[in-house]
């Protein structure tokens, strides 16, 4: 049987765990980390970060990006991604983070994290199919004509 996991994978795994012991979820109690492998080598990791006023939550995978642009500048790109929690529950990265991790990560990196037959990766094409983004068309030189 093949490894479904390679070993990149399980570093990254092992670390988003690490960083998942770091949460602080009071008010939750879901504790979620996520460790991203750089195109550099470096590896980054993040953990939620809670708030009393709930909406301002961040999440473990903006709380990495965070750490990957502060340590290694805006041209960061992510080439694998582990998402983990220490509640033994199925979740996939939320649509938030989907759409934040777009703008730094290639296509093809493969994003490992809890499903409900173990632990799958996918592409992060698959992940997030259609991530929202603004390419505003050319105008049409009309020259100083007025139409
Ligand atoms: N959470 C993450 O850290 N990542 C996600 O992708 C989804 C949710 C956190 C936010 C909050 O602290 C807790 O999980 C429960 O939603």
């Amino acid at each position: 049987m093949t490894d479904p996991h390679p070993r990149d994978l399980k570093v990254l795994l092992k670390l988003a765990r690490s960083a998942a012991r770091k949460s602080y979820s009071p008010y939750s109690g879901f504790k979620v980390g996520a460790a991203l492998r750089l195109a550099s080598g470096e590896i980054v990791t993040g953990t939620n970060v809670e708030n009393v006023s709930y909406g301002l939550t961040i999440c473990a995978e903006r709380a990495a990006l965070g750490t990957a642009i502060s340590r290694f500048g805006p041209k960061v790109r992510v080439t694998a991604a582990a998402i983990v929690n220490l509640n033994n529950a199925a979740s996939p990265p939320c649509g938030a983070c989907r759409q934040v991790l777009a703008e730094f990560i290639e296509p093809d990196a493969p994003v490992a994290f809890p499903a409900r037959d173990g632990i799958r990766v996918m592409p992060f094409s698959e992940v997030l199919p259609l991530a929202f983004e603004m390419q505003l068309k050319k105008k049409t030189t009309g020259g100083s004509r007025s139409e």
